[in-house]
């Protein structure tokens, strides 16, 4: 079934460094998605420990704060018809090893600790992730 559903996407730091905004959005204009929250903005270590508080005290868990903090991050919702799962589906693998060519982690990046790309994994997770970054007003209905 057909649900529509707003997720949200962080382009990484990596992403903004190495100028692949565009064409990391563009892909998901193409495939359909609404852009309906778009802003560019750094992340206080706050904000990083509210995003992924569900990793902390995983050894990870230092490098990916300081990686995500380290310089700007383009944030966004995206909605559409199971937008949620399309985008994870459109990202590829964590590690990009694993991520086929043709996705944004498969074509762009090498390695975990910067991948690029962030998207919710679930509508729950989405709702609560869309809120850290946008208020009411700023989502386009
Ligand atoms: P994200 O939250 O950034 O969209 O990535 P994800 O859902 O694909 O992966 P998640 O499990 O939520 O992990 C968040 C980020 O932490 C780093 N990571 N490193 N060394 C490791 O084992 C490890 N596992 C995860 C990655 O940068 C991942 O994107
Ligand atoms: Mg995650």
């Amino acid at each position: 079934m057909d649900i529509t559903q707003s997720t949200l996407v962080l382009l990484k730091p990596d992403a903004v460094q190495r100028k692949l905004c565009g064409e990391i959005l563009s892909r998901f204009e193409r495939k359909g998605l609404m852009l309906t929250a778009l802003k560019l903005l750094k992340l206080t270590p706050a904000m990083a420990a509210e995003h992924y508080h569900e990793h902390t005290g995983k050894p990870f868990y230092p490098g990916l704060v300081e990686f995500i903090t380290s310089g700007p991050v383009v944030a966004m919702v995206l909605t559409g018809p199971n937008a949620v799962k399309i985008v994870r589906t459109m990202m590829g693998s964590t590690n990009p090893v694993d991520a086929p060519s043709g996705t944004i982690r498969g074509d762009f990046a090498t390695v975990m600790s910067q991948n690029i790309v962030h998207g919710s994994d679930s509508p729950a997770s989405a709702q609560r992730e869309i809120a850290i970054y946008f208020s009411e007003q700023e989502l386009v209905q």
